[in-house]
Formats: structure tokens, C-alpha cells, sequence
């Protein structure tokens, strides 16, 4: 193993730098809503991430290049390139929902898609969309538009990027439908390595970065239930908490809801057992 060296803990992940070239991320147990690490954590959910983003990652190689070199025996670690990120996350949304569905209720668009009139909460697009965000250093993710975007991050890179990502969207949503799941919409982090080549990063399709509804009572007109952070940030909310530091501690029903439901989605995705995934990771490559 190489000398590893911090580099960031983000709110969910510890990054580290190998080398020059790679780094190691490792997935906590940590949960955060409404950009707010709640104070208990969600035991295996760092693995659920890991490996359904490593399941999807060696899925969607041949689509777009990834960031994935090799997965850890304890299931919560990549190694990984190393890049220089996109200064955007590129969101696809494949139905009307979150942030969506609230500017669209406003507007009549969603970061400059104009769309049909009379969509209803939950309902499926006519063709997914890509509405990007910038990565705010503090506090929360701020909707730009496609033009913005593609000046943040060059036109070019941009426009590879956003391909790239309605792209494994559309093969990852094909892929969730047949095993009874709608992928609602989805959030990609890219990043440009030494020769220029734009590749998927981060995560990939995890429960904390997309909306995953059963497609069994799917039913536009209403909020859909979910195999995602829905559940928990429902709950914090319940409780009368401003979405502001410190979130509250979670008791033990909804800590073992939340696992169950990030357990869940990775069984359902991947048809592979946890249990399986927990003895041998490598199972989802
Ligand atoms: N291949 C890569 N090269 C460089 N950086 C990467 C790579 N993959 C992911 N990252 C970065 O690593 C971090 C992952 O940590 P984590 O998901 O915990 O962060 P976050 O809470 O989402 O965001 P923040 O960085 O704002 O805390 C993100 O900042 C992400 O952009
Ligand atoms: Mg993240």
C-alpha cells in the first residue's frame, strides 16, 4: 500500500492522495440532508455507495472512461484517478420532481427548458433534461443554466460532459425500470485527467445522488415514495428542524429504516445479495 496522504474529507467521503495520478476515496457511514451531516450514522450505507457506484462504473465504461481503478476488500474504498473536476455537477432529469418541479410550478421551465404546460408533479418528461449546478464551496448548490455551464467549464469539456451523462442516465434508468425501479433523476460529477480526456467521477447512481421511486404504484400527480434520503429527511423535518447545524440525532427505527432502504436499492439494481457484496466486494465489477 502507498503512503496515503489527506487531502479533503468531504461530508461524506475522507479523500486521499496515493500519488500524483491516483487517490483512494473512502466512504463514510455519515448522512447528510439539506447539506447538513446529521450526528448518527447509517451503518454499511458508505458500502452501498461504494458498491453500487463501482456496479455502474464497470457498466458504463464503454460509454464514458471512469475514474475507478480498483476496489477495496472492506468494500467502502476506491482507488481511483486522479482529476481535475468540472467546476459543475451535471444533473439529468428524467421526471418532474424536487427543485424541478418547484421551478417548473413557478416558471414553466427548469434551468432554461421551456417545457409542455400542464406536467404534473412526478410525471415523466418528454425527453430527460440536464440542469446543471455549481459546486458552492459553502452551504448549498446553486441551479445554472446550460449556457453558464458551458462558460464555467469550457465549451467543449461541457458539452462532452453533459453526452456523457444523459447518456449512462438513459442506460442506468433502462436498467432500474426493469428491475422495478424509476430512476427519477440522477447527479454526475466529471473531471478532465492530464490528457484532456473527460471521465465520470465521484459517485455514480447512489441513492444519495439520485431519486429512485418503486415503479410498482408509480403514479404522477403526487410525491412518489422512495428507496433514497426521502425517508430520513422526512423524518428531520417532522421534527421541526430548521435544516440548519446540528441536525438531529436519529433514533434507532429510523437509522435501520434508512439502511434498509440503501440496502434495498443496491439489491434491487445490482441483483446481487449485500451479504455477497460484504464478503467480497468485487462481486459488482
Ligand atoms: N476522481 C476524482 N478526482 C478528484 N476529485 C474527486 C474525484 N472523485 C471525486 N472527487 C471529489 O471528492 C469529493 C468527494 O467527497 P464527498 O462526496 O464527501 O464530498 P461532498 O460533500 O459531496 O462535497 P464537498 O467536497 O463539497 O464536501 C468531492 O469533492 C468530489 O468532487
Ligand atoms: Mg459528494
Amino acid at each position: 500500500m502507498s503512503e496515503r496522504v489527506l487531502l479533503a474529507s468531504g461530508k461524506v467521503r475522507e479523500i486521499y492522495a496515493l500519488d500524483d495520478d491516483r487517490l483512494l476515496l473512502v466512504a463514510s457511514d455519515r448522512i447528510s440532508t439539506f447539506d447538513v451531516v446529521l450526528p448518527t450514522p447509517i451503518p454499511d450505507k458508505g458500502r452501498v455507495l461504494t458498491g453500487l457506484s463501482a456496479f455502474w462504473f464497470a457498466r458504463t465504461s464503454e460509454i464514458v472512461p471512469n475514474h475507478l481503478l480498483d476496489l477495496g476488500d472492506d468494500g467502502r474504498s476506491t482507488v481511483c484517478r486522479r482529476l481535475e473536476m468540472l467546476p459543475v455537477e451535471v444533473v439529468v432529469r428524467g421526471y418532474l420532481s424536487g427543485s424541478g418541479w418547484v421551478d417548473y410550478r413557478a416558471t414553466g421551465e427548469i434551468c432554461g427548458h421551456v417545457l409542455p404546460a400542464g406536467l404534473r408533479e412526478s410525471e415523466r418528461l418528454p425527453e430527460p433534461i440536464v440542469t446543471p449546478a455549481t459546486k458552492a464551496a459553502e452551504g448549498h448548490d446553486l441551479n445554472i443554466d446550460e449556457a453558464e455551464a458551458a462558460d464555467l467549464c469550457g465549451a467543449d469539456h461541457y458539452a462532452e460532459a453533459r453526452e456523457a451523462a444523459v447518456a449512462v442516465y438513459r442506460f442506468a434508468a433502462r436498467h432500474a425500470e426493469e428491475r422495478g425501479i424509476v430512476l427519477a433523476d440522477t447527479k454526475f460529477e466529471l473531471g478532465v485527467d492530464r490528457d484532456g480526456r473527460v471521465m465520470l467521477a465521484d459517485e455514480a447512481v447512489t441513492p444519495d445522488s439520485s431519486r429512485f421511486w418503486p415503479l410498482d404504484g408509480y403514479a404522477p400527480g403526487r410525491p412518489q415514495p422512495s428507496f433514497d434520503k426521502q425517508f430520513v429527511r422526512d423524518w428531520c423535518l417532522a421534527t421541526g428542524w430548521d435544516r440548519t447545524y446540528p441536525g438531529p440525532e436519529l433514533p434507532d427505527d429510523v437509522v435501520s429504516g434508512t439502511r434498509a432502504r440503501y440496502v434495498e436499492a443496491f439489491e434491487r439494481l445490482t441483483g446481487i445479495e449485500f451479504d455477497r457484496y460484504l464478503a467480497d466486494p468485487k462481486v459488482v465489477l
